[in-house]
């Protein structure tokens, strides 16, 4: 079985299946269609599948340009048949995992995914998950599942856990050049899906099993989570002193060993960062382990729109006006600079938070021009992105979008709340946050 699986890989023969189109399945899916296998894209959502079949693009760093070069080979296929997953050689899963309303793994997607293959799968396939899980799900969840079709792992099928390490708009990097943990549930099922991943990625690193790999995803970005903390506790003690983070943050990074620069922010944003690290609190507790540092952690970096709103009431205060009735524009709704993605995004926060307190808001983001459906914050659907005027009592800063670079924000005369070092200048009605 391994023998048929690795020369149907060296001879491109394979084809390979993605299921979840998003940030991580389309790029991926697009890589493996650019170094010349025929790839299928499976997604429940028909609107993902008509838009690609029609050339366009749906997200903002990946062109229409590359959609429609990728159908122009012929190798590039998308479809909401899951029948079709028997065509598929290696099935690669990168479906959503959110933490459900007790902030607990909401495992539905991968489930239903899994239940979705079961009835397709055939012997010599390999089955990989993407997405970004607790240690033992692979081996507890994924499997179990697909073991319903009458066929044993590592027998008939292999199953492995690959981690996405996509950092959407990094400029220097892109999914080749992103070295790719695997691991698997065998020997054999680490030599195949490493195969598999050898042909996309300058560097793959294997790793003994699959609980590794999970591990190893989590650990990244409860790492960041925790010094994204750090640096946002360290914010407010030295804005007490009157010193300026970013400043010592720009010093700090001078020191070419020990030291790694994390920046302060109005709260945490994306897929992520706020979510990952909760995937391990959640099963360290059936090993009667606490992650304190998780936790605070994330007590930390989701008091920062308060500490933020805080802040906006101060400067309001200055100025002799209160928040109540105060008409405030946001810049920024992405959760970070440059990306159309708005999910967990701290700007939501901010917005609800000002809003209770009787604010007028109303924000700019030429990424985001519609509020579109979230689950978090339905009362802001359909809001629509302003222009930047002189009309308001305060201009609040959430996103350091490039472009906003590029206005001289301070000649609008309005006081400013800079939480991302924006305009890095000590002017007058400029207020770090
Ligand atoms: N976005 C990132 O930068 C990033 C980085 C690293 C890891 N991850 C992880 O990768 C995984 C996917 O994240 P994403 O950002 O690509 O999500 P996404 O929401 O952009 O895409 C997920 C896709 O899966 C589809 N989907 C949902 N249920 C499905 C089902 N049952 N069958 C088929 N398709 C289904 C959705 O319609 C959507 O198109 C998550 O676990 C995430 O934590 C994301």
């Amino acid at each position: 079985m391994k023998e048929t699986f690795l020369k149907k890989i060296k001879d491109k023969e394979a084809v390979i299946g993605v299921i979840g189109l998003g940030y991580v399945g389309l790029p991926l899916n697009l890589c493996f269609v650019e170094k010349g296998f025929r790839s299928i894209g499976f997604d429940i959502d028909k609107a993902k599948v008509d838009s690609l079949q029609s050339k366009k693009s749906y997200i903002k760093h990946i062109s229409s340009e590359r959609i429609s070069k990728a159908v122009g080979t012929n190798l590039f296929d998308t479809t909401t048949d899951f029948s079709r997953l028997k065509e598929c050689d290696a099935i690669l899963i990168a479906v959503p995992t959110p933490l459900n309303k007790n902030r607990e793994p909401e495992m539905e997607y991968i489930v239903k995914t899994c239940e979705a293959i079961y009835p397709y799968l055939r012997k010599g396939q390999l089955v990989v998950l993407e997405s970004t899980t607790y240690p033992g799900t692979t081996v507890e969840v994924v499997v179990p599942i697909l073991e319903k079709s009458g066929l044993k792992v590592d027998i008939d099928f292999y199953a492995a856990f690959s981690p996405e390490r996509e950092d959407p708009n990094n400029p220097n990097y892109t999914t080749e050049t992103i070295p790719k943990v695997v691991g698997a549930t065998s020997p054999e099922g680490l030599e195949v899906a490493n195969a598999v991943y050898s042909q996309i990625v300058v560097r793959t690193v294997p790793v003994s099993s699959t609980h590794v790999a999970e591990a190893t995803k989590l650990m990244e970005n409860i790492f960041r989570s925790v010094n994204i903390a750090l640096v946002n506790g360290l914010k407010m003690t030295f804005m007490k002193m009157g010193i300026d983070i970013w400043e010592v943050i720009e010093a700090a990074k001078t020191k070419p060993f020990g030291y790694m620069p994390f920046y302060p922010g109005p709260g945490l944003g994306g897929h992520c960062i706020p979510i990952d690290p909760f995937y391990l609190t959640w099963k360290a507790r059936e090993y009667g382990m606490n992650t304190r540092f998780i936790e605070l952690a994330g007590e930390v970096n989701t008091s920062m729109p308060d500490f933020v709103v805080h802040r906006v009431m101060e400067v309001l205060n200055e100025f002799g006006k209160p928040v109540k009735g105060s008409k405030i524009l946001m810049l920024g709704l992405a959760y970070k600079a440059n990306v159309d993605d708005d999910r967990e995004s701290p700007s939501y926060f901010l917005m609800e938070k000002l809003e209770a307190k009787g604010a007028i808001v109303e924000y700019n983001d030429p990424f985001v021009p519609v509020i579109k459906p979230t689950r978090e914050h339905p009362q802001f659907v359909g809001k629509k992105s302003v222009e930047i005027s002189s009309k308001y009592d305060l201009i609040l800063i959430a996103t350091a979008h490039e472009l906003y670079k590029t206005i001289d924000l301070p000649s609008f005369g309005v006081p400013l709340v800079d939480t991302r070092n924006l305009i890095s200048m000590v002017a007058k009605g400029v207020f770090k946050a």
